[in-house]
């Protein structure tokens, strides 16, 4: 397995190009499902993930093609079932059970199990499922989903931590294609949802409220294929935001989307950090010393929980004491033992991590647990002084498009290990 070597204590300076989003790109390509005709897709990141992705939906009979940062996907006859291994893999795939139930009224994929950062139900996505009209069965591991009809209906998503994202993109989809009106109340508000609804409605979809709580949709007959460019990553983004802060550089993001990432921008402006628009780009420096902050991450528009690793890397540089609070996923504090490895201060009271920041952080090896702790470990030890060796880099690879080679542009001694 690769793992990153990072020399820290460079102030990052210059300019990186946001990518594609990720949890855009995802259930976009499998809304590709819903029509024979082509779908492209633009701006597409090159991720472990979408490949991935690419491979479930050539499994089922899509044929998909990579060119440079597009994907073209034509699914002119698919299966219904989704490879086990496969869909297991990768939580994400779940979001192909929406477009299959709508095409083919018939879905079945393994059901996905929890993962490091907690339990990932997904009782909501079957009972917007159920709402339609399909009948859900679990067996042998496959969750299957079936209907002669789908009929649109109303459906409450709320669950215990708010809206669920794919849980709305999975229902969304499926209705797209029902007989009648549905309305998703309690609707996940994020960006990558309204990107998603957006091509939808470029495929014919009618689609309307998408970014509000409650969206309806409107079924038609048939959908045909288009083509959309997916938004830039917020994520990524907020990350090479945090980065610049933390290393105490000057970072201009090319082409983020300012509007899709309040949250974190006034959070950063509260820890002392300048931000400054122009047109698609910000600029981000540190304005002098870091102070501290409380963070609680909440579904959109409130702080990401994508974005809560990272943050917490940056208040380990803040002198004084952050609170952050972890309110969408129970156990997303894999990070905090290898931080606290680089030198931290951080303890975990519930579900919050109480971080005294100030001290100076050292470079060790750490191993990163999941896709936003590996973030996190790559900027406090950009920050850090002597050598951190993030270790299992993969997971890295499954979210962020070259992170080192965009690093490096920013003047980063950091450089991969190539597992021999
Ligand atoms: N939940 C339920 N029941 C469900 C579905 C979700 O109780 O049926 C709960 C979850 O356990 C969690 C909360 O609802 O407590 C929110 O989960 P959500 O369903 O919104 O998460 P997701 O759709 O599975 C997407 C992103 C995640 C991101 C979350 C929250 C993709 C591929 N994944 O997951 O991204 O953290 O939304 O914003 O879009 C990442 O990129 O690192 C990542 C984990």
């Amino acid at each position: 397995m690769d793992s990153l070597l990072i020399k820290g204590g460079v102030p990052l300076r210059g300019e990186v190009m946001i990518s594609g989003s990720k949890n855009s790109v995802l259930p976009i390509m499998a809304a590709s499902l819903l029509t024979s005709e082509p779908c492209i897709i633009r701006r597409v990141p090159n991720l472990s993930d979408v490949r991935f992705m690419g491979q479930i939906l050539s499994w089922l009979g899509a044929e998909v093609r990579h060119e440079k940062d597009a994907v073209r996907i034509q699914a002119r006859r698919i299966k219904g079932c989704g490879d086990y291994d496969l869909v297991r893999k990768m939580r994400g795939s779940i979001c192909i059970m929406g477009p299959l139930l709508g095409r083919l009224r018939k879905a079945a994929v393994s059901l996905p199990g929890g993962c490091v950062i907690g339990a990932r139900p997904i009782n909501l996505h079957l009972k917007g499922f159920e709402a339609l009209g399909a009948r859900v069965t679990i067996e042998a591991g496959y969750v299957h989903a079936a209907a002669r009809r789908l009929v649109g209906s109303a459906v409450f998503l709320g669950g215990r931590a708010g809206s669920t994202v794919l849980g709305t993109a999975n229902v969304m989809m499926a209705a797209t294609l029902a007989e009648g009106v549905t309305v998703i109340e309690s609707a996940a508000c994020e960006p990558e949802v309204v990107d998603l609804a957006n091509f939808l409605n470029a495929m014919g979809a009618r689609i309307t409220g998408a970014g509000s709580p409650t969206v309806t949709i409107t079924g038609v007959k048939e959908l045909h294929g288009a083509e959309h460019e997916v938004i830039p990553d917020r994520i990524e983004a907020a990350t090479y935001a945090i980065a610049a802060a933390a290393t105490n550089g000057e970072v201009t993001l090319r082409g983020a989307r300012a509007d899709h990432m309040h949250a974190v921008l006034d959070k950063l402006q509260d820890c002392g950090v300048r931000i400054e628009r122009s047109g698609p780009d910000l600029r981000v420096r540190r304005g002098g010393r870091l102070k501290p902050v409380d963070v609680t991450t909440l579904p959109y528009a409130g702080f990401p929980t994508d974005v809560q690793a990272q943050m917490m890397a940056l208040m380990c540089l803040a002198p004084g004491i952050s609170i952050i609070t972890e309110r969408i996923f129970e156990s997303r504090f894999m990070h905090v033992s290898e931080l606290n490895r680089l030198g931290a201060d951080i303890e975990i009271e519930g579900p919050s991590a109480i971080v005294k920041g100030g001290r100076p952080l050292s470079g060790a090896p750490v191993m990163a647990s999941d896709l936003r702790a590996s973030a996190a470990l790559v900027i406090a030890g950009l920050a850090a002084r002597g050598t951190t060796q993030v270790n299992r880099v993969y997971h890295i690879d499954r979210g962020y498009e070259n992170l080192d080679g965009k690093l490096r542009q920013l003047g980063a001694r950091i450089e991969r290990i190539e597992d021999a």
